[in-house]
């Protein structure tokens, strides 16, 4: 199992960085806060948030998990969210698969009091929806094909996490098609 580039480090860079002004204007003079979604959103948090020109913006993270190996199990557990009353909250995860995750994630800011919610992915598998799934992103960096994608934050049970790129592990995935 070998990685292979799919979405190179300098194009991922620059569609953050596109990302993070899209933001900035959407949000101009304003204080959202960004929840980012662990262990898979780290680095795309990190840049991104980085990438948007607000000095009131807040960057918070939240434990999602609902992945085994290279399958979702289809149940979502969430961590404690922030206090969210009154707040605008943007959502950022590394991927779009199901959608369950962001639908769970979406759900639990509403109850939390949030008035205005946006999510943001760096990729988007809209092969891979599921009926009660979040349709649609407000704003997606790459969409991508029905392949099982590792680094800049994706991770195989921990492994290729650190890579700069996204990458398709060549030779297939253990235990898949
Ligand atoms: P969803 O709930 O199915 O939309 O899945 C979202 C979560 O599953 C993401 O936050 C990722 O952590 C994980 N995930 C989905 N597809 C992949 C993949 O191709 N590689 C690594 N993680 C994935
Ligand atoms: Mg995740």
């Amino acid at each position: 199992m070998q990685p292979r580039v799919l979405i190179p480090a300098d194009a991922i860079a620059r569609r953050v960085a596109a990302l993070g002004a899209e933001l900035g204007r959407r949000h101009h003079g304003g204080s959202p806060l960004l929840v980012a979604l662990l262990d898979g959103a780290c680095c795309f948090a990190a840049d991104l948030a980085r990438a948007i020109p607000l000095p009131g913006l807040e960057l918070r993270f939240v434990r999602a998990s609902s992945y085994r190996g290279t399958s979702s199990t289809g149940t979502v557990e969430l961590g404690a969210l922030p206090a969210l009353s009154g707040r605008a909250v943007i959502l950022a995860d590394d991927i779009l698969d199901t959608g369950l995750t962001l639908a769970a994630a979406v759900a639990a800011c509403r109850t939390a009091g949030a008035t205005r919610i946006e999510t943001c992915v760096l990729l988007d598998k809209p092969a891979r929806r599921a009926v009660a799934g979040l349709a649609r992103a407000d704003l997606v960096g790459f969409s991508i094909p029905d392949r099982f994608v590792v680094g800049y934050g994706l991770d195989l049970d921990g492994r290729w996490r650190h890579l700069p790129a996204v990458c398709v592990l060549d030779g297939g995935v253990p235990g898949t098609p």
